[in-house]
């Protein structure tokens, strides 16, 4: 494990407020960030975060006639240091949207129907290899309200709390091939392409079986010059 973190380039990373989606403009800094020390505060962190934020069962399909609609898919996100070293013990919460593009949340006002078999969040933790498995199904495309029409591809979105108050990231995850990821304005805000390629999950091709699900592998960088960008 190095200890020197190399700085990023500012490149690999979002350019945060997305003209065109007001929402981003919210969600971001107005303001120049401020370097401070890093003391007790900030290098402590959360003591039985699992007892306080416990996970949730790593399936948002359900199965049977509680079966949600939409492609099953089985991902598998791995957590890593900038060195490629697993971060055991991350606490990776993830959400998408139905395969309708709907959220299971209040604040999703778009006329796409909810699905009642569909879950809509996990809450996991990292096993010793960094890895997280989550049981789904594909969340589709959605046109983004208050925008003239925007779509956004399909995506997966990821919180990551580490051992410490400063370890977080939240960012998104994208699907390999989809047409909307060459105009998506989050993703498009990262400015370099190698970047932007990291932010796509690989598909991984499977043997058929009574569980055929589609196999997307992510590798989710959390620290150094790799780091997975913040994205909204
Ligand atoms: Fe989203």
């Amino acid at each position: 494990m190095s200890w020197i973190v190399e700085p990023r380039d500012p490149r690999t990373q979002s350019e945060g407020v997305v003209a065109g989606y007001a929402h981003t403009a919210r969600r971001w800094p107005s303001q120049p960030l401020v370097a401070r020390p890093h003391g007790a505060g900030e290098l402590s962190g959360p003591a039985q975060l699992e007892r306080r934020l416990p996970p949730s069962p790593a399936d948002l399909a359900g199965r049977g006639a509680n079966r949600a609609l939409g492609q099953l898919i089985h991902l598998r996100a791995r957590v890593v240091d900038e060195d490629g070293a697993p971060v055991p013990g991350a606490l990776v919460e993830i959400w998408h949207c139905n395969s309708a593009g709907r959220y299971l949340h209040p604040n999703d006002s778009s006329d796409s129907p909810p699905d009642p078999n569909f879950r809509g969040n996990a809450r996991l933790v990292a096993g010793d290899s960094g890895l997280v498995e989550l049981r789904t199904i594909k969340p589709a495309a959605y046109a983004v309200p208050d925008t003239d029409g925007w779509w956004r591809p399909p995506h997966i979105h990821f919180s990551v709390w580490g051992r410490v108050w400063l370890s977080r990231l939240v960012t998104q995850m994208f699907f390999p091939g989809d047409p909307l990821n060459e105009s998506d304005a989050i993703l498009n805000a990262v400015r370099d392409p190698e970047a932007r390629a990291r932010c796509i999950a690989r598909f991984v091709p499977t043997v058929p079986g009574p569980e055929n699900a589609l196999v997307y592998e992510y590798q989710l960088v959390v620290r150094g010059r790799k780091a997975a960008p913040r994205m909204p």
